[in-house]
């Protein structure tokens, strides 16, 4: 996890830093800090909080200088405070350091640095690391690069750094292994950040480093890139930026991301656009058509993802195994990497992220990969580690995704997943003409009907100010919708801090209906479409034991409509592309009720926007 952001130019290096902090606060935002050169000597500002809290405290004080280092943190090692707050500062007092990720062995460096007189003032690996440069560069009294190198070829672990010597900082030294780093190139000037966001109003062209890569960077010179174990220079291309910065700003709502599911609409026609053809009845995946022989011969499909984009893989278990008849099997990340997993080499692998950068996806593609299978990525951050290490693809084209809670993502998710299966159909010849149409042409028109959707709001709104109090909230659906009881559910805890649990609806009298009393609010996901009859079965099974039932169900719905407390419509679709309108009202739910409970929706405690570490 963490942000980091660096500068080295002409201007005023802090106001960069700070916004540039303030756009990857998704990464981590327990406490941060920044690094300014001032005449020879390292001005430092750490501050336990937000990064506004530290920002305040900064300018108070000199916040010149034109080389800079910053960085926003999510803890790993030692609790958030104001001495773990990096940058972190070598004992000679020369180096300075801001890093992401994890130095696995930092145990053992700390216990060599500690016999050799070095002495900690937090409990980070990063100070570790920043001390370790030094020993090596007064050991071998060499220039920082060279100490950089060779103290990362003693490393284990995942890093992105940025680092300085006061004594030379117009040179900024960075290194990737596992975790993301960005170099922005100006005239005169170069930035550096965990994604492009920090610097994209000032650049859009940006070289993405690669895992085992390292650069030394000035204002005015060439981009020196080298590898970290061989010294050996390498040849990048920088690539031109697409994002504008329109596309990260709030945009008059309060929390991106009410401004996210509100771009919904936006966001899945986006993630179709020039692949589903309509008008003439096709689909048009490149990745996929590069790799269709592989699908057609699969005997079985991999997916593996974590958290909404787990749910959003269960989602597509369903529809590829209905339309494509090849078995699928939905693995978290964390669960395959270390299990010893049976992969065939005519196994497919579908590796599903928004971010790009999740530690156990990104290990379970790379365990896969050994094994011989093909993978595909389906990723929205264009250029990110996954998206790199997959053989084949699909972005999603969601935007960027700002807000914590994970939304428009997961529908462009379940869009392309939708495509890949129906395509997936037809090359496998399971689907007739009509049928595969049929998808399609409904499918198009699904953006407007999550507009529709949305104009529920209100409604919404009123019955979240009657629940937002619960203690306990249970989620259930059946089929294609029980991924979206589970996304429900997340989506109420990970933001409102109110414990919830989706089920399938069946399974509720296995246990669950335990619970069911007058103050245990219900989400019941009903579409017309599948299984509805036993739906209002369950329904009446909470309403016998006084329980509150939330109803999500289709115009004109004649039966669940009378004994459920409240109904949220949706309009009439097939039953394969419910999921992209039952999981609105879910959203709005969570949003609502978090809102009102006084929760910061858009970075909710103890959580990062990517989680970069295991
Ligand atoms: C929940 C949420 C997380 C992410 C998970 C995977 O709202 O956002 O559960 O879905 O951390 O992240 P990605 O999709 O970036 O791999």
């Amino acid at each position: 996890m963490c942000g980091i952001v660096g500068y080295v130019g002409d201007r005023n290096a802090f106001p960069i830093l700070v916004n540039g902090l303030k756009r990857l606060e998704y990464r981590g935002y327990d406490s941060s800090g920044v690094a300014l050169a001032q005449n020879g000597e390292i001005t430092l500002y750490k501050k336990q909080g937000m990064v506004k809290a530290m920002e305040e405290f900064a300018l108070a004080g000199d916040t010149s200088g034109s080389t800079g280092i910053a960085h926003t943190r999510w803890a790993t090692h030692g609790q958030p405070s104001d001495k773990n707050a990096h940058p972190h500062v070598s004992n000679s007092g020369n180096l300075v350091l801001v890093h992401n990720g994890i130095i696995e062995n930092y145990q053992a460096l700390k216990e060599l640095l500690q016999d050799n007189g070095f002495e900690f003032h937090s409990e980070t690996d990063t100070e570790v690391l920043v001390n370790f440069i030094q020993f090596i560069q007064d050991q071998e009294h060499c220039k920082l690069r060279k100490a950089v190198r060779i103290a990362l070829t003693q490393v284990t672990g995942a890093y992105a750094i940025c680092i300085y010597d006061k004594n030379k900082p117009e040179e900024v030294v960075v290194a990737k292994l596992g975790s993301p780093l960005v170099v922005g190139l100006g005239i005169n000037e170069k930035f550096i950040g965990s994604d492009a966001t920090p610097f994209l109003e000032y650049t859009k062209d940006a070289i993405y480093l690669e895992d085992g890569e390292m650069a030394t960077l000035t204002a005015k010179g060439e981009i020196d890139i080298r590898l970290i174990e061989s010294d050996r220079a390498v040849n990048t291309q920088a690539h031109k930026l697409q994002m504008d910065l329109e596309s990260i700003e709030k945009g008059g709502y309060d929390y991106f991301m009410m401004k996210e599911i509100y771009e919904q609409p936006r966001a899945i026609y986006d993630s179709f656009r020039g692949r589903l053809l309509a008008e003439q009845g096709i689909i048009k995946m490149s990745g996929l058509e590069e790799y269709a022989d592989r699908f057609r011969n699969a005997d079985r499909i991999i997916m593996t993802a974590c958290g909404t984009s787990w749910h959003s893989a269960l989602v597509a278990e369903y529809l590829f195994e209905e339309f494509a008849r090849i078995p699928v099997e939905v693995e978290y990340g964390s669960e395959f990497r270390y299990r010893n997993p049976i992969i065939h080499k005519n196994d497919v692998v579908i590796a599903i992220s928004q971010s790009g950068e999740t530690a156990d996806t990104l290990a379970a593609i790379k365990m896969a990969k050994e094994a011989g299978a093909m993978v595909f990525g389906i990723c929205n951050v264009p250029g990110s580690t996954i998206a790199r290490e997959t053989h084949a693809g699909a972005y999603t084209h969601a935007g960027p995704e700002i807000g914590v809670a994970s939304t428009k993502a997961f529908t462009s998710q379940v869009t392309v997943l939708t495509m890949m299966a129906l395509e997936l159909g037809k090359i496998r010849g399971e689907f007739s003409t009509s049928q595969y149409r049929a998808l399609l042409n409904e499918l198009s028109v699904i953006p407007k009907k999550v507009e529709k959707v949305l104009e529920s709001k209100e409604l919404v709104k009123e019955i979240s100010a009657l629940y937002k109090d619960a203690s306990n909230v249970l989620y259930l659906g059946r089929g294609v919708n029980f991924p979206i009881a589970l996304e429900g559910a997340l989506k109420l805890k990970e933001i409102s801090y109110i414990h919830a649990e989706g089920y399938p609806a069946a399974e509720m009298k296995h246990g669950p209906i335990a619970l069911i009393d007058e103050n245990m609010p219900v989400i019941v996901v009903a579409p017309n479409a599948g299984h509805y009859e036993k739906l209002v079965s369950n329904v009446q099974e909470v309403k016998a034991r006084h329980g509150k039932v939330i109803a999500v169900v289709t115009e004109g719905d004649t039966e669940i409509v009378q004994s459920a407390d409240h109904v949220i419509e949706i309009p009439e679709t097939l039953e394969a592309l419910t999921p992209l309108l039952t999981v609105i009202p879910l959203q709005l739910l969570s949003y609502y009720i978090a809102v009102m409970r006084g929760c910061d929706v858009d970075r909710p405690r103890n959580l990062a926007k990517s989680v970069t570490v295991e």
